[in-house]
C-alpha cells in the first residue's frame, strides 16, 4: 500500500498522452493498489495513472451507486448529448468549475481482474462525468481546458488551502 503525492496542473506528466498497457502484469496491479489507496486518501472519486507520475493508461472510479471500476487501455466508444456540470479535479486543488460533458456515455477497457474487455455505460450521472474526466487525463487533458479562462475557475470554499 502506498499513498504517493498527486501531481498538480503545470506538471508536464499531465500534458503527455499515456502510453498503452502492454501487459498486465504484478507492475500494473500494484500500480492500481496505489492508485486506489491514493484517490481514496485524497479524497476523491476517480484517479488517472499520470496523477501519480505514471504515463500509462490506467484509471480508477469509485461513485456512489455503482461498484468500483479499474480500467486498462480505457476509451470511449459512443457519447451523446450535452449537459453542463460541475467539475474538480484532485490536480487542481481548491477549485472547481462548470463545464459541458456528454449525457450518455460508452467505455470500454480491459478489467485487470479478469484480464477481459469490459463495456461500461453510463448516463447522466457523476459515473458518465468520470469516465470522460479520467480518460480525458490519459489523453493529457485537464477540465480546466474546457473553461474559457482562468477567471472561471472558482474557488472552493471547504477546501484546505484557505481552511484556517
Ligand atoms: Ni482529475
Amino acid at each position: 500500500m502506498a499513498i504517493l503525492p498527486i501531481r498538480r496542473a503545470g506538471d508536464p506528466v499531465l500534458r503527455e498522452k499515456a502510453k498503452r498497457v502492454r501487459v498486465i502484469d504484478s507492475s500494473i496491479h500494484k500500480l492500481i493498489e496505489d492508485m486506489w489507496d491514493t484517490m481514496y486518501d485524497a479524497p476523491g472519486v476517480g484517479l488517472a495513472a499520470p496523477q501519480i507520475g505514471v504515463p500509462l493508461r490506467v484509471i480508477v472510479i469509485d461513485v456512489p451507486g455503482h461498484e468500483r471500476i479499474a480500467l486498462v487501455n480505457p476509451e470511449i466508444v459512443k457519447r451523446s448529448g450535452e449537459r453542463r456540470v460541475d467539475e474538480g479535479c484532485l490536480s487542481v486543488p481548491g477549485f472547481r468549475g462548470e463545464i459541458t460533458r456528454s449525457v450518455k456515455v460508452v467505455a470500454k477497457g480491459i478489467d485487470p481482474a479478469t484480464g477481459k474487455e469490459v463495456r461500461i455505460k453510463a448516463e447522466n450521472d457523476l459515473l458518465a462525468q468520470a469516465l470522460e474526466h479520467e480518460i480525458d487525463h490519459i489523453n493529457g487533458i485537464l477540465y480546466i481546458d474546457y473553461l474559457p479562462g482562468p477567471d472561471a475557475l472558482i474557488p472552493l470554499e471547504d477546501a484546505p488551502e484557505v481552511r484556517r
